[in-house]
């Protein structure tokens, strides 16, 4: 009997990476079916008995889910931040989590540029606005979009900046860019943050005043990460206390409507998370997590497991 894999996307993949992703599983034998754009988990737990792997994109994946079926082995996050897996309840099931790293980061890496010009042209209303060159941009965290974000400012004549206690100076240096030790360093020196941390125990709500009070006049901070990762009630404080502030996110704060009303010129949010919404990075994504899977199932590769 053929191995079954369920792809669950309540934001679907471009019809062109469901194409690519499809052929991959078929040509090994695998039978794929789709659940996408769901309006509830119970159409997640009333399809997954008899599946033996299951792809996301941000989907929430949580116990109940996982404990829905007794047949799935792998679940691959097709993507790379893992914060809406259950990883406690699928490691109880011996169930594999696994992402695949970098395989949209161009894509998101290019949205941040891509808001970080819009703003500094206040959102093309006509009005003189001002330029990336020559401006200082502060990657936090030098992982696989904060690399390619930090590549193409520099192609913008941006001077570079990069926080990441868990990369080696020479890493960041060998790509051009100045690595700071602390992360106070690199808001009190950067006009331009890009933030590009996980979600997790350490970083949620670690973005706060006290960081975004040290930005140079101008500031304006490009979250493409995760909304969870700012404290909002001193995001909604830095905004008052500070009339340069701009913030740019990939998805809205839960207090965007307080933002949106006090200072509309000064904020984007994105109606959807759009960072990974390329028919390019779902093409990757996809195909990387369907060959992942098929590499676990018949070769036991763990490879890129995140619940180890
Ligand atoms: C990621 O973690 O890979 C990005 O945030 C993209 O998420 P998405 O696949 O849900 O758009």
């Amino acid at each position: 009997m053929s191995k079954k894999v369920l792809v669950v996307t309540i934001k679907p993949f471009a019809a062109k990476a469901v194409e690519e992703l499809k052929k991959a599983g078929e040509t090994a034998g695998y039978q794929i079916d789709l659940l996408e754009s769901y309006s509830d988990k119970s159409q997640i737990i009333d399809k997954l008995p008899g599946y033996d792997a299951m792809i996301i994109r941000s989907d929430k994946i949580d116990q109940e889910i996982i404990n829905s079926s007794e047949d799935l082995k792998i679940i691959v996050r097709a993507g790379a931040g893992y914060d809406n897996v259950d990883l406690d309840s699928a490691s109880a099931k011996n169930i594999v989590v696994m992402n695949t790293p970098g395989q949209n980061s161009n894509a998101v890496a290019e949205l941040a540029i891509g808001m970080m010009v819009m703003m500094a042209r206040n959102k093309y209303n006509g009005k003189s606005g001002t330029e990336l060159k020559g401006k200082n941009l502060g990657i936090h965290a030098y992982g696989n979009v904060g690399k390619l974000v930090a590549g193409i400012a520099k192609g913008f004549g941006m001077k570079v900046f990069a926080f990441d206690p868990f990369i080696e100076n020479s890493v960041i240096e060998n790509d051009g860019i100045s690595p700071l030790s602390t992360v106070e360093e690199l808001y009190s020196t950067c006009q331009y943050i890009s933030l590009n941390i996980p979600n997790n125990d350490k970083t949620r709500g670690s973005i706060n005043s006290a960081l975004l009070s040290k930005m140079p006049k101008g500031a304006t901070l490009v979250n493409t990460a995760r909304k969870e990762v700012i404290d909002e009630s001193e995001l909604l404080k830095t905004f008052s206390d500070r009339e340069d502030f701009v913030y740019i996110s990939d998805i809205a704060p839960d207090c965007s409507e307080q933002i949106v009303e006090k200072y509309k010129n000064r904020c984007f949010f994105t109606p959807k998370k759009m960072g990974a919404q390329t028919s390019e990075a779902n093409i990757n994504a996809g195909v990387a997590a369907i060959n992942q899977i098929i590499n676990f199932l018949e070769k036991n590769d763990t490879t890129f497991q995140v619940n180890k």
